[in-house]
């Protein structure tokens, strides 16, 4: 007969232990839940000044290129004309008499970029 009340000693020991490993598990589980939702609360203010800048960042060559200098007519223009980086100063100069819109700091960055181009 003692063998049997032994059994049902470690039978319970058993029991107990495995429902409170059970019970620690969801304990666990429940904190890495509440770290996301705090994370996901935290990222919009960390990501927000990453993707801020980009609008205000300044056209490169070919982009002003494409959107500058194709208002009275086509790039067929400048990508006939071969002259080196002077002559596309003279011609940029030339374009803005003529109207096209473009600043100081726009004009360099576009004659550097045409200079690539035409280069003969
Ligand atoms: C406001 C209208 C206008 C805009 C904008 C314009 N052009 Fe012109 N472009 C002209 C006219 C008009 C001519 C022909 C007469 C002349 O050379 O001024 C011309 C001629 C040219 C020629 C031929 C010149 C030659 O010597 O063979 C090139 C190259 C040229 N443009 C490049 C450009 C570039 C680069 C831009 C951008 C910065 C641009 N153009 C923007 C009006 C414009």
């Amino acid at each position: 007969m003692k063998w049997i009340s032994i059994t049902l000693v470690v039978i319970l020991a058993a029991a107990t232990l495995f429902a409170a490993c059970a019970k620690k598990d969801k304990l666990a589980g429940d904190p890495p839940a509440l770290e996301t939702e705090a994370l996901a609360e935290a990222m919009p203010a960390t990501t927000a000044p990453a993707v801020a800048p980009a609008p205000t960042a300044a056209p490169d060559g070919k982009t002003l290129l494409e959107t500058r200098c194709t208002k009275c007519h086509t790039l067929d223009r400048v990508h006939k004309k071969k002259t080196d980086r002077s002559g596309w100063e003279k011609i940029v100069a030339q374009m803005v008499k003529n109207g096209a819109a473009v600043t100081e700091a726009e004009r360099q960055t576009l004659v550097e970029y045409l200079a690539t181009l035409g280069a003969k």
